[in-house]
């Protein structure tokens, strides 16, 4: 064994830690029901920074934050002017989420920080753990936002006009997360990163069903988020003829049905969700004048996921009857293939440490799809219970969370002395 190897950083992760460091991040938005609602800049987010930067510090790590609240915690290396190997997720939940969906790739690396700590391994390039902001654009659409500023692929000017559901503007509840850190130094994104590897749980059946505990990513599917705005004529219920009405909440309801055929496939490869819907004034005597809902559909293979989409706005226009309607497209991510040196140092580590694993494509998205857009990323996925995921039963057990962290430490180790 030579000096800061990463099998010793490996077997430094302590599986109890790491558990309850998931039980007290989970306090920050804890639902009755066992679940996490913590919404991206909301209160219980802001908690759960301040949880995060009690526990830099007690690692010695130093700290910051940029512009749109991404916040960094450090582990020095030994040359300090190299770029980082950074690592990490989202802490942001949807609104009846689980206690595992991002926060277990925050604390997974913060779990590796505190194994590297405690083998005393020294790596040449600097360890970066990062919480991005805003990854489930459940408040505030769209999602991965922390992300794709870092990476350059949204503007910040762009989304600071975004409004919740209260009417809340992103850009106010942006200001006061970062008041809420005033003491943590800013620092630009889209700094240089030499190499980025995201644990998260798989959130699909996959692993569980093959009774293996991880997960070795290849890639990501590519997605597409619209919102379908469709306009009526609000009228009274009881008095205006059938004929007569422009009811929006039926024409939607005709286009949802016609682009659940659109979007009907033999191999159950594509992913079609409609999962909100906002109609207008709301009251059960006027005919709904307005109506708004999302899609959000995904698919493996870029050319078939471009050619679905392109074919919503003909579908909507053909189906909406005597309303009128406009088609959004939200934002596109092409699906993303991990650079295969990350890959290999996943599946080596894996191996190495006896645990066994296949190769993996993800179904869910997650912020690597935008940080490998700027240097090689990958991801290690770990099992949940019944692949049951964006659901308060979400469940892990603490030895494949464990078993993930010690893949993701040896990984942190060996690229950050290696590449
Ligand atoms: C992330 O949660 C996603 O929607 O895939
Ligand atoms: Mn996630
Ligand atoms: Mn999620």
């Amino acid at each position: 064994m030579s000096d800061n190897d990463p099998n010793d950083a490996a077997a430094a992760v302590d599986e109890a830690r790491l558990w309850q460091r998931h039980e007290d991040m989970a306090q920050h938005g804890l639902t009755p029901r066992g679940g996490v609602n913590r919404q991206a800049f909301s209160e219980e987010d802001r908690a759960a920074r301040r949880t995060m930067i009690a526990w830099a510090q007690a690692l010695d790590c130093t700290l910051a934050t940029d512009e749109i609240g991404n916040l960094y915690i450090r582990r020095a290396g030994r040359d300090k002017k190299a770029a980082p190997v950074v690592t990490g997720s989202h802490l942001d939940s949807q609104p009846t989420g689980g206690k595992y969906d991002g926060a277990y790739g925050v604390l997974a690396g913060m779990e590796a920080l505190a194994a590297m700590r405690d083998a005393g391994i020294e790596t040449k390039r600097p360890i970066e753990v990062v919480a991005w902001s805003n990854e489930e654009g459940s408040r505030f659409e769209p999602g991965g936002m922390g992300s794709a500023v870092f990476a350059r692929d949204m503007r910040l000017a762009d989304l600071l006009p975004a409004r919740d559901p209260d009417g809340t503007a992103l850009g106010d509840a942006l200001a006061r997360t970062l008041e809420a850190t005033a003491e943590v130094p800013h620092r630009d994104s889209g700094f240089l990163i030499a190499a980025y590897v995201e644990a998260h749980i798989e959130q699909g059946p996959r692993l569980e069903a093959a009774g293996l505990p991880i997960g070795v990513v290849t890639g990501i599917q590519g997605q597409h988020n619209y919102e379908i705005t469709v306009t009526g004529t609000e009228a009274h219920a009881g008095t205006t003829p059938q004929r007569d009405r422009r009811d929006a909440l039926q024409s939607a309801v005709a286009i949802i049905a016609a682009l659940g055929d659109l979007m009907h496939d033999e191999t159950d490869t594509l992913r079609f969700t409609v999962g909100r819907m906002d109609v207008q004034p709301g009251s059960h005597n006027t005919v709904p004048g307005h109506v708004a809902f999302t899609i959000d559909l995904r698919h493996p293979d870029g050319a078939e996921l471009d050619r679905r989409g392109d074919a919503i706005e003909g579908v909507c226009q053909a189906h909406v009857g005597p309303c009128d309607v406009v088609v959004h497209r939200l934002n596109a991510v092409a699906p993303t293939r991990f650079d295969p040196k990350v890959i290999e140092t996943v599946q080596h580590w894996a191996d190495a440490l006896d645990f066994s694993n296949m190769l993996i494509a993800s179904g869910a998205g997650h912020d690597a799809m935008f940080v490998a857009k700027l240097c090689p990323a990958g991801m290690i996925f770990v099992p949940c219970e019944k692949g049951i995921s964006h659901n308060e039963a979400e469940a892990a057990t603490p030895a494949d969370l464990a078993a993930g962290a010690r893949v993701l430490t040896a990984c942190l180790v060996d690229l950050a002395n290696r590449v």
